[in-house]
C-alpha cells in the first residue's frame, strides 16, 4: 500500500486507536486495585484527623488498625447492619441513590439539603488501649453553596463534646467557602458542646465570631467570612445528621452502653 495513499493513513490512524485504547483501559484496570487502596487509605487518614490522632512519622493504617474499629449500622435503629441487607461490599456513597439501599428525606427535615439518604452508614468507634470507647468518628455531608460538603465528626465518648471536624471533599471557593479547610478554622471546633441541656442539639457556626463567656458561646464557632452559606452548610449538615432521623439512635445506642464495648 502507498504510504501518502488514503487507505494507508486510515489504517495508521486505527492501530494507533486500538493501541492506545488497550494501554489506557489497561492502565486503568492494572491500577484498580491501587486506586482503591489509596481511596482506603486517604478515608482513614482523615478520620484519624477528625478524631485529632493523625501523627507525624506514624503510619496511618498502623494507627487506624490499632484504634478503631469500624461498624455498619442500620441508621433506623442505630444497631449493626444485619449482613443479609446489605451487599458486599457497601459502597455508602452509592447506597445514597440507590432506590433498596436509601430513603427519601421529607423536605421539612431535609436541612442538609440532600433529599435521601443512605440506611446503612459505617461509624468509627475510638478505642483506648484498656478497649474503652473514647471517640466515636461519624460520616456527614450537606450542601454548601456550590458543592456537597462531605467530612468526618468526631465526638468524644460523653457524645456531646466535639473531637473534631474536618471535610475531605467539596468545591468551594478558595479563600471563602474553601476555608473550612483552614486548620485555625478547625482548630476552633474541639470542645464545643453539640447540645444544650435539654437534649437540643445548639452547635452552629455563627454570622461574625463568638463573645467569649456569653453563655451560647460553648455551642458556636466562628463564621467564615464572606462565606455565610457555606457556614450555614456546616450547621445545617451538623444538625441533620446528629438527628433523631440519621445518627440519633445510633447515639442513643452508644448512650445505654451498646456495642460501647471492644468486640476483640
Ligand atoms: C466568585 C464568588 C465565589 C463565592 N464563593 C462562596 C463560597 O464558596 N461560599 C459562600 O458561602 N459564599 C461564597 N460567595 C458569596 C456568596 O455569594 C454570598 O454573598 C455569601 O455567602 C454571603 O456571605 P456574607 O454574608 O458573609 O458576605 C461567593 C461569591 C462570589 C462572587
Amino acid at each position: 500500500m502507498r504510504r501518502d495513499s488514503v487507505g494507508y493513513t486510515m489504517m495508521v490512524a486505527a492501530v494507533l486507536c486500538i493501541v492506545c485504547s488497550v494501554l489506557v483501559s489497561g492502565a486503568a484496570v492494572g491500577l484498580r486495585s491501587r486506586q482503591q487502596a489509596n481511596k482506603d487509605a486517604f478515608r482513614k487518614e482523615n478520620i484519624l484527623i477528625a478524631a485529632g490522632m493523625l501523627e507525624k512519622n506514624q503510619s496511618v493504617e498502623e494507627l487506624f488498625e490499632a484504634r478503631i474499629q469500624e461498624q455498619l449500622i442500620d441508621l433506623a435503629t442505630g444497631t449493626p447492619a444485619s449482613p443479609d441487607a446489605v451487599p458486599a461490599p457497601y459502597d455508602q456513597r452509592s447506597a445514597a441513590r440507590d432506590p433498596d439501599l436509601s430513603v427519601g428525606i421529607d423536605a421539612a427535615q431535609d436541612v442538609a439539603g440532600i433529599k435521601r439518604r443512605e440506611k446503612y452508614s459505617q461509624v468509627y468507634l475510638v478505642r483506648q488501649e484498656n478497649g474503652e470507647l473514647e471517640k466515636i468518628v461519624l460520616p456527614v455531608y450537606g450542601k454548601g453553596l456550590w458543592s456537597t460538603l462531605r467530612g468526618f465528626l468526631a465526638l468524644e465518648a460523653d457524645l456531646n463534646t466535639v473531637a473534631g471536624l474536618t471535610f475531605y471533599e467539596h468545591k468551594e471557593t478558595p479563600g471563602l467557602g474553601g476555608e473550612i479547610d483552614n486548620p485555625l478554622w478547625k482548630a476552633k471546633w474541639p470542645g464545643k458542646l453539640l447540645r444544650d441541656s435539654e437534649g437540643a442539639i445548639q452547635l452552629e457556626v455563627i454570622k461574625g465570631q463568638v463573645q467569649a463567656g456569653t453563655p451560647r458561646a460553648q455551642h458556636q464557632i466562628d463564621g467564615l467570612s464572606g462565606a455565610t452559606i457555606t457556614s450555614r452548610g456546616v450547621s445545617n449538615l451538623i444538625r441533620y445528621w446528629l438527628s433523631d432521623n440519621a445518627f440519633g439512635p445510633f447515639l442513643d445506642q452508644i448512650a445505654k452502653g451498646n456495642l460501647g464495648e471492644s468486640d476483640g
